[in-house]
């Protein structure tokens, strides 16, 4: 039988790598894969209970809230208040951050930023959904109360992030800046173990993934990258792939593996998209970068996107390197001829 590399062997293993590291990132890391644990037995049993539904609460942005978003909210805000190791929360859910007024939380090093419950509409159709999250190191002075400035953080200064997939597996996928590495959810032993070390998105692919829906008020650039995709020419596998779950989570997950592109472009009515840039986009770029592929809203890149406010959103185009490239290639050139 080969020997399973559990989660928590892995973070104290890589720990090692840092000589001067106190600990408190791995820690951290190991208390959101017990939260993401509880979470996953409450969507597993999502189709058992009386836990579907629209809770009857708006969340900030005027999105219905489903219960399973409220649960996993408070299971990861519990989860890291109670470990100790940050000194506030912001989550998609709740319309401001949340210091945590306690001793040992003042006196944390970090702060991290999640989105609970992705692709919560897929819930009750039994589609796979995520969580998603981001950590930075604090702006403010170790002792004081964390402050606004400790969210309002560029991308590129996160120092881990990660999401968890609630699919045909459960699987938790992170980075701390020195490549990414996934895990499988072994059910019989409830440990993550590594599944796929050292993840690498291929440079090119053949997957598109966006809501056609909304294609014809998006840009001039993103619909010529679409009609583009949708073109046969053998020397370039076309016609590419459309393949979109709703799911942000389960869209990227299954691009970073087989290669691909996913959009969330702005239309007329929502001129950002709809993503959130320091809930999903930033994460995800974090992410996808250390994997080797790209991640930009059209014009540059996301992590370096300088934060205005909590909620911000961003339009996002994100996977394999040339994919984005070319899209974004396609966008400026319909900007210039546009201007
Ligand atoms: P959330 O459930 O956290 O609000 O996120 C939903 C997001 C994302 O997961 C998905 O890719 C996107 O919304 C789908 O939006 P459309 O239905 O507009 O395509
Ligand atoms: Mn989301
Ligand atoms: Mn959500």
């Amino acid at each position: 039988m080969s020997s399973l590399v559990t989660l928590s062997e892995f973070i104290m293993e890589r720990q090692a790598d840092f000589p001067y590291a106190s600990g408190d990132l791995s820690r951290l890391l190991a208390d959101i894969g017990i939260a993401s644990k509880i979470i996953n037995h409450q969507v597993n049993k999502a189709g058992l209970q009386d836990i579907l539904g629209a809770e009857g609460t708006t969340n900030v942005q005027g999105e219905s809230q489903m219960k399973l978003d409220v649960f996993s909210d408070h299971a990861l805000f519990n989860a890291v208040k109670w470990g100790g190791q940050v000194c506030g929360v912001a989550s998609e859910e709740n319309e401001t951050y949340h210091a945590f007024d306690l001793e040992h939380c003042r006196k944390a090093k970090y702060v991290i930023l999640f989105d609970p419950l992705d692709g919560s509409s897929n819930i009750d159709v039994n589609v796979s959904i995520g969580t998603i999250f981001s950590i930075f190191r604090r702006r403010s002075s170790v002792g004081d109360l964390a402050n606004v400035n400790d969210f309002l953080q560029r991308g590129c200064d996160q120092v881990a992030a990660g999401y968890v997939i609630y699919g045909s597996s459960t699987m938790l996928v992170y980075t701390t800046g020195h490549g990414v590495n996934g895990f499988t959810l072994e059910p019989s032993i409830g440990e993550f173990c590594l599944s796929h070390p050292d993840m690498k998105i291929p440079e090119d692919g053949v997957i598109y993934s966006i809501n056609e829906g909304n294609l014809n008020s998006c840009g001039a650039g993103v619909q010529a990258y679409v009609s583009w995709c949708k073109e046969a020419d053998k020397k370039t596998s076309r016609p590419y792939t459309g393949r979109y779950i709703g799911s942000l989570v389960a869209d990227f997950h299954r691009n970073l593996i087989k290669g691909g592109v996913y959009m969330y472009p702005g239309t007329l009515k929502a001129p950002d998209g709809k993503l959130r840039l320091q809930y999903e986009c930033n994460p995800l770029a974090f992410i996808v970068e250390q994997a080797g592929g790209k991640a930009s809203d059209g014009r540059g890149r996301i992590l370096d996107i300088q934060p205005r406010s909590l909620h911000q959103r961003v339009p996002l185009f994100i996977g394999s390197r040339n994919m984005v490239e070319r899209v974004e290639a396609m966008i400026r050139q319909h900007e210039l001829t546009e201007a």
